[in-house]
């Protein structure tokens, strides 16, 4: 049997002040107090995470960063270290997000350092990957997705599954209120899944949790979270409501 823990994620990009990001952190900590067998992490902007670590204090809310640089310090200007990530409570990252790859142009090989430098500090990496529209039009979906699966996690060894996570967010499918269809979503996971079993042992590639994100909102996550490959959700725009994020948690 695997055991893969349910985990929904919110990732609030560039937003929040941080007035606005305790308040919200406040909530999510609210929300998730009886939530049983599911972990909840959230994302704030790096200028928010030391407020909002505060907020969260001992609660079983799980704290990320956006991004990570792979060094533990240096002459690395606008980067932020795992270590100094870990000195303020994160557990997690999120590394290679669409954003960062189509806006600021992080490639594969650039990603593969950052999860390299996340998991030797023990940051535990969201390492996200996805198609472009064209590329599924196209019919390269999967040949995309082993392409940064294959060069994200060259020289990765995983001896805790727990330890890292792949969020499947077909970039069409970002911001854009379009979601993939549950089949589509399935289908990528599944396959993901079959090259994370020749990259690792299977006892762990079974394990190693694939979240879906693109547009999920209260009103999809049901029948998303039925799938049998998708172990939980990377939420942007729904995890800055509160309410929105809490009946996305709460899904049935
Ligand atoms: P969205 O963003 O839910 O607003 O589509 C998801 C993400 O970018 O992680």
């Amino acid at each position: 049997m695997t055991e893969r823990k349910v985990l929904i994620a919110g990732n609030w990009k560039m937003h929040t002040t941080l007035a606005e990001a305790r308040e919200l952190a406040g909530a999510v900590v609210r929300s998730s107090t009886n939530l049983v067998g599911r972990e909840v992490m959230i994302a704030p902007p790096f200028t928010a995470l030391s407020a909002v670590a505060e907020v969260l204090g001992d609660s079983r809310v799980l704290l990320a960063a956006q991004n990570v640089c792979w060094a533990e310090k240096g002459a690395f200007t606008g980067e932020i270290s795992p270590l100094m990530l870990k000195d303020l409570g994160c557990g997690m990252a999120i590394i290679g997000h669409s954003e960062r790859r189509h806006v600021f142009g992080e490639d594969d090989a650039l990603l593969n350092k950052r999860v390299l430098g996340a998991m030797e500090q023990n940051l535990s990496p969201v390492f996200c990957i996805g198609e472009t529209l064209g590329q599924r039009e196209g019919g390269q979906t999967m040949s995309v997705l082993e392409g940064q699966v294959r060069n994200g996690l060259a020289g990765v060894v995983v001896t805790d599954p727990g330890a890292l996570v792949i969020a499947y967010e077909p970039v069409w499918a970002i911001g854009t209120g379009k979601t993939a269809s549950v089949e589509q979503a399935q289908e990528a996971h599944a396959f993901v899944r079959t090259v994370l079993a020749d990259l690792f042992e299977k006892n762990i590639a079974t394990q190693i949790r694939i979240l879906y994100g693109g547009s999920v909102n209260p009103d999809n996550v049901d029948v998303l979270m039925g799938q049998e490959d998708i172990d939980g959700a990377l939420v942007g725009g729904a995890a800055l409501k509160a309410e929105s994020f809490d009946r996305i948690i709460h899904y049935r």
